[in-house]
């Protein structure tokens, strides 16, 4: 295998490590690279995700990064409401997997934007 051909995922992408790590792997060029951040809207991460190379990555990505962006309030809320509620999941042991599904996804909101990048 090639370096080419490897996949890097960085934590602490948007810090001084990391951020030295991705920078030096560009830099060399060829790696597939993959940045992980708790906060995508944060300025350190839109410059990391500005000068990446993978553009196809890029457009795939950026407007479902938007659509999150601009409905947080609503997802935030939605999981809020989610929480301390007693759940149905049909059985302890053998839980039901529809029920379970539907109880591990309270956000019908952050669903229909996560469902839509397989369907596009
Ligand atoms: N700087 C140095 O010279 C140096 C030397 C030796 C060792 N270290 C160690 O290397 C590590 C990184 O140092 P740094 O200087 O790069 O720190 P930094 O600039 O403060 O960056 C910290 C990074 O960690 C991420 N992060 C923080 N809490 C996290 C969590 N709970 N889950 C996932 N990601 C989290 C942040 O990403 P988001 O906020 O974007 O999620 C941020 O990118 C630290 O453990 C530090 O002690 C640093």
């Amino acid at each position: 295998m090639t370096h080419q051909e490897r996949l890097i995922v960085v934590t602490g992408a948007t810090g001084k490590q990391g951020g030295a790590l991705i920078r030096h792997l560009l830099k060399q060029g060829g790696w597939r690279l993959r940045a992980v951040t708790r906060h995508p809207e944060s300025e350190a991460a839109q410059a990391l995700a500005a000068q990446g190379d993978d553009r196809e990555l890029a457009a795939r990505f950026a407007p479902v990064a938007k659509a999150l962006a601009d409905r947080e309030a609503t997802i935030v809320a939605e999981l809020l409401a989610a929480q301390g509620n007693p759940v149905d999941l049909g059985g302890y042991y053998l839980p039901d997997a529809a029920k379970t599904t539907a109880a591990m996804r309270p956000s019908a909101t952050f669903n229909a934007v996560i469902d839509g990048m397989s369907a596009g």
